[in-house]
């Protein structure tokens, strides 16, 4: 089962904010107290979340958009529809939290960047939409290297 191509355009984004803004606290940052949650959504229509999980050893840490789509890979999917990612100091969302670069990058391994959908949230109806083309113009991805 998968998402048709209708319901990878008109999917719930409020459902998908929701549940990263319920997942922030599980976010593991007492170096930076910098929370981040993330939520995708991915072809098969299920959905997988992440946060930013830190380390005594600061480099060993990851981000919470990572987080989530190692997760989705692992169980064996390969493409994402559309991501939310939420974030802010000591568990507080007040501004939108744009994805890091590394980031940007690991999500065009998995998608066609002119259709997925990166979506930074205050509130499940305070968001901001874009498509990962517009995040990271003039990508390098896996069509490269065939
Ligand atoms: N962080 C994320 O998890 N995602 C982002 O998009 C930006 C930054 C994390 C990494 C680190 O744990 C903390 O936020 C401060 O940089």
């Amino acid at each position: 089962m998968s998402l048709t191509k209708d319901e990878r355009e008109t999917f719930d984004r409020a459902n998908l904010i929701k549940l990263a803004i319920e997942n922030q606290k599980n976010s593991y940052a007492p170096y930076s107290n910098f929370n981040v949650s993330a939520a995708v959504l991915m072809a098969s229509g299920k959905i997988y979340l992440g946060v930013n999980v830190e380390n005594a050893s600061y480099p060993c840490g990851i981000c919470a958009e990572r987080n989530a789509i190692f997760h989705a890979v692992q169980e064996g999917e390969r493409e994402i529809v559309a991501i939310a990612i939420v974030g802010g100091p000591n568990y507080t969302i007040k501004e939108y939290c744009a994805p890091c670069g590394v980031c940007r990058q690991v999500m065009r391994e998995f998608c066609d960047p002119q259709k997925m959908k990166v979506i930074i949230a205050k509130a499940v109806d305070d968001y901001k939409e874009m498509t990962l083309e517009k995040l990271l113009p003039e990508s390098f991805g896996p069509e490269a290297l065939k």
